[in-house]
């Protein structure tokens, strides 16, 4: 298992590029199921998770090839309709497979996906939805087994909460289920907005999606489409993060600023100067930053994705603040890991109380998930002295390049062979 070493203190300058969404690519190449005809998904990040999707979608039947950043799909077999468990427990989005193989075969049994580290994550809404469309599901030795043997038929659903996967699985389920599909308290995430935009391009006839209430016309067919991934809104907020934490000046480009109000607007409120295009984000530190709480929620509101990275900035800054995590139930594994580095941090169920310290002093720490490893990541940079970062395969699922990135803007990393 690699590690990354940094030497922290170290200014951020420079521009980087940002990739493009994980989180949309994702149902993405899992939507081109759908179609018997080629596709090309351009903007495609490299990462641990997209490279578990096309070998999950050439298990499945397809040729997925990717080239640089973009993935050409065809079929290549007979599609089949078990998701094993070595392939699902790779990775907690393998779920949205169902969704496109219920709409295709009316059938797929997919592995439990189980818990992960930030919460038990069950499907339950997923589930419900598709039983509403007309599926049948049972649950034997570790399989969800769902069939709808008449054919998935269009329902108005209510989901009790707006969750992302579970709006995705049922867009693209209820693409080809007989008559109209209404999600009501559907997710409003740009990820879903993307998702249908290229469901459209297929030819699919989708409406609504980005507000709470999303209508499907099922169709007979959907075509092949040439489609680009949306860029990386999480990723481009841990760069602008890493702007702030170690006082320095970053321009990013290839991304889509009103996708980041939530934190630009709080980067703002503690005194960084933020400066927009339509595609670009300057932010600069010029004074003391303020501490500012933040509380996660559902799109528009603060990403939980990028809490730990905000609990990583908060950390150093003079004075008190409080984060609230609404949207995960155990997403504070990396303060922990952030008190080892010197942070004064308490935690009282939903809420993070932070005291802000003077400095991080590096040390030796371990990642727990994905944001939590770009927290430590962004607190090494910070830090007085050596950090060194090991299982490190979790930022490998969602950073593009790294290292390389962070090297370029100046940081001082580097990515080593673990002493076992
Ligand atoms: C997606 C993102 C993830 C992000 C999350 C919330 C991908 C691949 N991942 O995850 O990075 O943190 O949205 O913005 O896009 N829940 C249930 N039952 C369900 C489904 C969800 O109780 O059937 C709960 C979850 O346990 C969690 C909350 O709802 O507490 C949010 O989950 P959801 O919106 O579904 O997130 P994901 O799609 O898994």
């Amino acid at each position: 298992m690699d590690k990354i070493i940094i030497n922290g203190g170290k200014k951020l300058r420079g521009e980087v590029n940002i990739s493009g969404s994980k989180n949309s690519a994702l149902p993405i190449l899992f939507a081109t199921l759908l179609t018997d005809e080629p596709c090309t998904i351009e903007n495609v990040p490299s990462l641990a998770d997209i490279n578990t999707t096309i070998a999950f979608l050439n298990f499945i039947g397809k040729r997925a090839v990717k080239n640089g950043s973009n993935v050409s799909t065809s079929v290549s077999a007979k599609y089949k309709h078990i998701a094993p468990y070595d392939l699902v427990r790779k990775m907690r989005a393998s779920v949205l497979i169902m969704g496109p193989l219920l709409a295709r075969l009316n059938r797929v049994d997919v592995s439990l996906p189980g818990g992960c580290a930030i919460g038990a994550r069950p499907i339950d809404i997923h589930l419900e939805a598709f039983k509403k469309l007309g599926a049948d599901i049972e649950v034997e030795g570790g399989y969800v087994k769902t069939v709808a043997k008449k054919g998935l038929e269009g329902n108005e659903i209510k989901f009790r909460f707006p969750s992302v996967g579970a709006t995705e699985n049922i867009l693209l389920a209820a693409v080809y289920a007989k008559g109209k599909t209404k999600i009501i308290n559907a997710a409003k995430e740009p990820e879903i907005i993307d998702l249908a935009d290229m469901l459209n391009k297929m030819g699919s006839k989708i409406s609504g999606a980005g507000t709470k209430t999303i209508t499907i016309e099922g169709v007979e067919k959907l075509s092949g489409v040439k489609h680009s991934v949306i860029p990386d809104r999480i990723e481009a907020a841990t760069y602008l993060i890493a702007a702030a934490i170690t006082r320095g000046e970053i321009l990013l480009k290839d991304v889509n600023p009103k996708h980041l109000k939530a934190v630009t607007d709080k980067l703002k409120k503690c005194g960084m100067k933020i400066e927009e295009t339509e595609n670009t984000i300057f932010a600069k530190w010029v004074k003391d930053l303020k501490p500012c709480d933040i509380s996660t929620a559902v799109y528009p509101g603060f990403p939980t994705d990028v809490q730990a990275q905000w609990m990583a900035l908060m950390c150093l800054l003079k004075g008190k603040c409080s984060i609230r995590e609404n949207v995960f139930e155990n997403r504070f594994l990396h303060v922990a890991e952030l008190q080892r580095l010197g942070a004064d941090l308490t935690v009282d169920g939903k809420f993070v109380y932070i005291k802000g310290v003077e400095r991080f002093s590096g040390a030796p720490v371990m990642v727990s998930d994905l944001r939590a490893g770009a927290a430590l990541a962004l607190a090494g940079l910070a830090a007085k002295g050596r950090s060194s970062i090991s299982r490190i395969y979790h930022l490998d699922r969602g950073y593009e390049f790294l290292e390389k990135k962070l090297k370029d803007l100046g940081a001082d990393i580097k990515r080593v062979k673990s002493e076992k």
